[in-house]
This record gives C-alpha cells, sequence and structure tokens, in this order.
C-alpha cells in the first residue's frame, strides 16, 4: 500500500499580527503540530468536539488554507510545490465535500454548470466528453439526469449532498476530504449517503479523510481514528482498537457521553467542562483540567504522541502521561 497523504508538523494560527499601537493582537491556535499519514484506499477519522481544529486541518489538506507551518504530501509530492505550479494539478488529487450541501452549491449555476467546471477547468474535456462524463457521474450518486438543468434551491440536502459528491467526483481526484458529509441531514438519508459514499469508494477506489463529531457515524465508516483535542491530535489507532480500548482519557470521555441506541441517559462530565482558552493555550496537557489522572506533569508538560504499549500496538498511539491501560500483556 503506498500513502496517499502525509501531514507532518502542520500548524495554524489565525490572528497574532501587529496592532496599531505596536502590540499584537492575540493569535487563535486552530491546529498545533498535526502529524496524519493516510494510506491509500484507507478511510481516517478526524474526531472531536466543535471548534478543536478538524475543519482547519482539513482546509489545509485540500489548499484551501495555507499552514503556518509544517508540510503536507500529496502522492509523494509536496503540496505547495503541487498548488505553486498550478493550483489545478492540487485539485486533481484531493477535493473536499462541504458540511452544509445547499449552500455548498452555487445558487445561480445550474447543477450541469457546476459539473462542468471543473471537468472543463482542470481535465480540459470537451463538450462530447463532458456529457458523457455528466452521465455517468449522475449514475454514479444515483440522481436523475434530468436534474442537470436545476438550481440547487429545488434540492433537498440528501439530493445537494449527492450533488457534492459528484462535484469532488468530476475532476476524477482520488482523496475526498468529507468534512461533516452528514450532520446536515436527516438519520434515515444519512444513511444513504454513508451507503453511497461507501460504494464510490470501492468503485473508484478511493481514499477518504471523513470527518465528523458523531463517533457512530465514525464507527461505522472508518479504518483508523484520529482524536483531535484543542487543535492537536491526541490518540490515533485502527477503529476497532480504539473503540475497544480508548487509551487517552479524552477518548474515553467521548464515547462515554455518546448516545447509545436503546440507551436514553447520556453520561456528563460531574463537573462542568473547563475548556482551555484558545487564546493562551495551556503549557501542558490541554485536556489536564477536564482529567481525572492529572497531576503536575501533566499541567507542565505536554504528552508526546507515541505508541502506548509499544511494540504491540504501533498503530494505536495517545499523547497521554497517564494512559488507559489495557490488561493485554505486553509482549517482551
Ligand atoms: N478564519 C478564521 N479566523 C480566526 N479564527 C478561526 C478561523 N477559522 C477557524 N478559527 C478558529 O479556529 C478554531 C478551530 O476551528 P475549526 O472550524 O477548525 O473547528 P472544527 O473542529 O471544525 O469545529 P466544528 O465542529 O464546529 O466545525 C476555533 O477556535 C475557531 O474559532
Ligand atoms: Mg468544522
Amino acid at each position: 500500500m503506498s500513502v496517499a497523504i502525509e501531514a507532518d508538523g502542520l500548524t495554524r494560527t489565525f490572528g497574532g499580527g501587529r496592532t496599531l499601537f505596536g502590540g499584537r493582537h492575540p493569535a487563535v491556535h486552530a491546529v498545533q503540530s498535526a502529524d496524519l499519514t493516510v494510506q491509500e484506499g484507507e478511510t481516517l477519522g478526524i474526531v472531536g468536539e466543535s471548534g478543536c481544529g478538524k475543519s482547519t486541518l482539513a482546509r489545509m489538506l485540500v489548499g484551501l488554507d495555507r499552514p503556518t507551518a509544517g508540510t503536507i504530501r500529496i502522492a509523494g509530492r509536496d503540496a505547495n510545490e503541487l498548488a505553486g505550479r498550478d493550483t489545478r494539478a492540487l485539485a486533481r488529487h484531493i477535493q473536499y465535500v462541504f458540511q452544509d450541501p445547499v449552500a455548498s452549491l452555487n445558487p445561480r449555476k445550474t447543477i450541469r454548470q457546476t459539473l462542468e467546471a471543473p471537468m472543463r477547468r482542470l481535465l480540459g474535456l470537451d463538450a462530447r466528453a463532458r456529457q458523457a462524463r455528466l452521465a455517468e457521474l449522475m449514475e454514479a450518486v444515483s440522481l436523475r439526469e434530468e436534474f442537470l438543468d436545476r438550481y440547487p434551491h429545488e434540492f433537498s440536502g440528501g439530493q445537494a449532498q449527492r450533488i457534492g459528491i459528484a462535484r469532488a467526483l468530476a475532476a476524477d481526484a482520488r482523496v475526498i476530504v468529507l468534512d461533516e458529509p452528514v450532520s446536515a441531514l436527516d438519520v434515515s438519508v444519512q444513511a444513504q449517503v454513508l451507503n453511497l459514499l461507501d460504494g464510490l469508494k470501492r468503485d473508484f477506489n478511493l481514499t477518504y479523510i471523513f470527518i465528523s463529531h458523531d463517533l457512530s457515524v465514525i464507527e461505522s465508516v472508518c479504518d483508523r481514528v484520529a482524536v483531535m483535542y484543542f487543535g492537536r491530535i491526541v490518540e490515533v489507532g485502527s477503529a476497532r482498537d480504539l473503540y475497544a480500548h480508548p487509551r487517552h482519557h479524552y477518548t474515553a470521555l467521548l464515547m462515554r457521553s455518546a448516545p447509545t441506541p436503546g440507551v436514553r441517559r447520556i453520561e456528563a462530565e460531574e463537573k462542568p467542562a473547563e475548556l482551555p482558552d484558545p487564546l493562551n493555550p495551556p503549557p501542558g496537557c490541554a485536556f489536564a483540567s477536564r482529567c481525572p489522572m492529572a497531576d503536575d506533569t501533566c499541567r507542565r508538560e505536554r504528552p508526546p504522541l507515541e505508541a502506548v504499549d509499544a511494540p504491540s500496538d504501533e498503530f494505536q498511539m495517545a499523547a497521554c502521561w497517564h494512559p488507559i491501560r489495557t490488561g493485554r500483556p505486553v509482549p517482551a
């Protein structure tokens, strides 16, 4: 298997410029030093609560935003270099599907115009080739061809998201970043769109980066999962291991607070959650103020993201000084 996308030390800070009077505006540390590797054909989930930096990370991966620091490699090539030579080169490799399907489509353009634009701009297809590809795309997302000449407001959320997905596929990109692709949809429609995504992935050999705050959605679609907290990746592992044995106390909290089908009660934290100030990140572990295991080391020193039970668990890593250990024996 080869690597589809690799991010190293990705960081994005907003603000922090000089003020009129010589001081500095406070800076928001939206994403801090994130490392990610996504294998071809894999679905990597990114989960975490609102504001933890998921969209900022995703936007950098597809070139909609530039990192303050760090590098991104796509299909072995530096993304900056790809985009620098010709922004189309990057767009042919990686595409983005937005959370709000109707708002992400241009209200003044018909679906045909929306889908033809990337075919023309990125692939240089002539009218006949575009027509053939339009038919193929509409079939792939199970929409009737007669919809092509309608406008976005004529569609339901689920239909609009199918169009958003078709647009991402239009120029044949193989890596798709899905930013909360079903969060705005009704539960029954969510399942249809998730099934569609699953089928497309197999048919077109796609690689997905799937962002959601919903743990059950992530579990159902992802091979591996990265958990983000306050701009950092705090745990990463195979979906199976991570759900069976969360190692970071934040991952465990997320799982305890997720609603379980058939169980009405949602367990909340005992004391009200104290989120760190994004303008002034704490020096140690950002989760320390909410963590039952936190001690002075946690408040003082930032834990690195590393394997918990090396070498058996090389794919499950947590950034925690006191990770949750399972009873599994550590091989010598
Ligand atoms: N353009 C911007 N200017 C200033 N701050 C920003 C900007 N974009 C994002 N932020 C800040 O960066 C942090 C991360 O935001 P981001 O949208 O990436 O979070 P998220 O995890 O996608 O949240 P949600 O689940 O609500 O979509 C937040 O504190 C947000 O306010
Ligand atoms: Mg977001």
